[in-house]
């Protein structure tokens, strides 16, 4: 297991005396392998993604229970080393501004690398690629990253993590701030390294229509614990989860329960694009309403 959670617990702040401490993660127990996994992490605002996926990558270290990333266990010793472990899982933070902090774009995306071990002019060369990648235009490069909008900063960020090349990628809400162009881009990237570099995705959302169009495994939070782990399919069968935990089916997946309830036809209601429901409605109705 790349990533391997047990029994962990943190808090941000060690409790006052007499005091009990402020568990903001309760009992996590989670194991994510190295490869060809897309998750999503899903869950109320304020119920420990964000502090989750920072452990992932060594920012914060469990209060108590055990973290082991890539066969090393996670601890604030000084024997341990976090670089190695941050170089291979990069994590793209929530909110992009806290991530940037060079004179250029350029030089921004290029200092993971650099930081990582790349010389000047390799880093150079990928953070060019990725930039074009992620679709950041050429003239953003020698501009502040404190100048240019919060999409793009957030494609900066981006580029940033990818042109380090880590192992495993986790995105926190990498899709807020993106025009819908630049949202169906990045998704279409990320499927794209997962399918053919083989890495392990992890990525934070609200958005049901991201989960329904990349994730294969879906982790639900609420209230500083995980209530579901497992297969996207099988959470979209659990009305009671969806329910008890305020999410919503995609849009997609509503149109097709519609269309099942008032035709009283039965299809299979689990479609993640409009072409593969367009093909489940013809294979049930497409002779009989030609
Ligand atoms: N730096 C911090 N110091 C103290 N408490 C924090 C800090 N960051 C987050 N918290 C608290 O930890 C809890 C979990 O926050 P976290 O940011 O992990 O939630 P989240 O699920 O990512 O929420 P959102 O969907 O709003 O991004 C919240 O109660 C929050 O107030
Ligand atoms: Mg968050």
């Amino acid at each position: 297991m790349a990533i391997n959670f047990q029994k962990v617990n943190f808090a941000y702040y060690a409790p006052k005396k007499n005091q009990q401490a402020n568990f903001v993660l309760k009992d996590i127990d989670l194991n994510i392998e190295e490869r060809d996994e897309f998750i999503a992490i899903v869950g109320h605002t304020g119920s420990g993604k964000s502090t989750l996926v920072q452990l992932m990558n060594a920012l914060l270290f469990a209060t108590n229970g055990k973290v082991n990333i890539l066969g090393t266990l996670i601890s604030k010793k000084s024997n341990i080393k976090l670089k190695p472990i941050r170089k291979k899982v990069g994590l793209v933070f929530q909110f992009p501004e806290y991530q940037l902090f060079e004179e250029t774009v350029i030089k921004d995306i290029i200092f993971g690398p650099k930081n990582f071990g790349m010389t000047s002019q390799e880093a150079l060369t990928r953070a060019k690629e990725v930039a074009k990648m992620v679709g950041l235009d050429e003239d953003i490069l020698e501009k502040s990253p404190f100048a240019i909008s919060g999409g793009q900063m957030r494609k900066v960020a981006i580029s940033g993590i990818l042109a380090s090349n880590p192992d495993i990628l986790i995105l926190d809400e990498p899709t807020v701030g993106l025009d819908p162009f630049g949202k169906k881009e990045l998704l279409s990237l990320l499927k794209k390294i997962n399918e053919e570099e083989h890495k392990t995705i992890i990525i934070i959302t609200h958005d049901m229509e991201v989960v329904s169009d990349v994730a294969r495994r879906v982790i639900v939070m609420d209230d500083a614990r995980i209530v579901y782990d497992g297969d996207k399919k099988e959470l979209f069968t659990r009305e009671d989860i969806l329910m008890e935990h305020n999410l919503d089916y995609p849009e997609l997946m509503k149109l097709m329960i519609e269309i099942k309830e008032k035709l009283n036809i039965d299809i299979d209601i689990h479609q993640y694009s409009i072409k593969d429901a367009y093909s489940e409605l013809y294979r049930v109705l497409g002779e009989s309403h030609e």
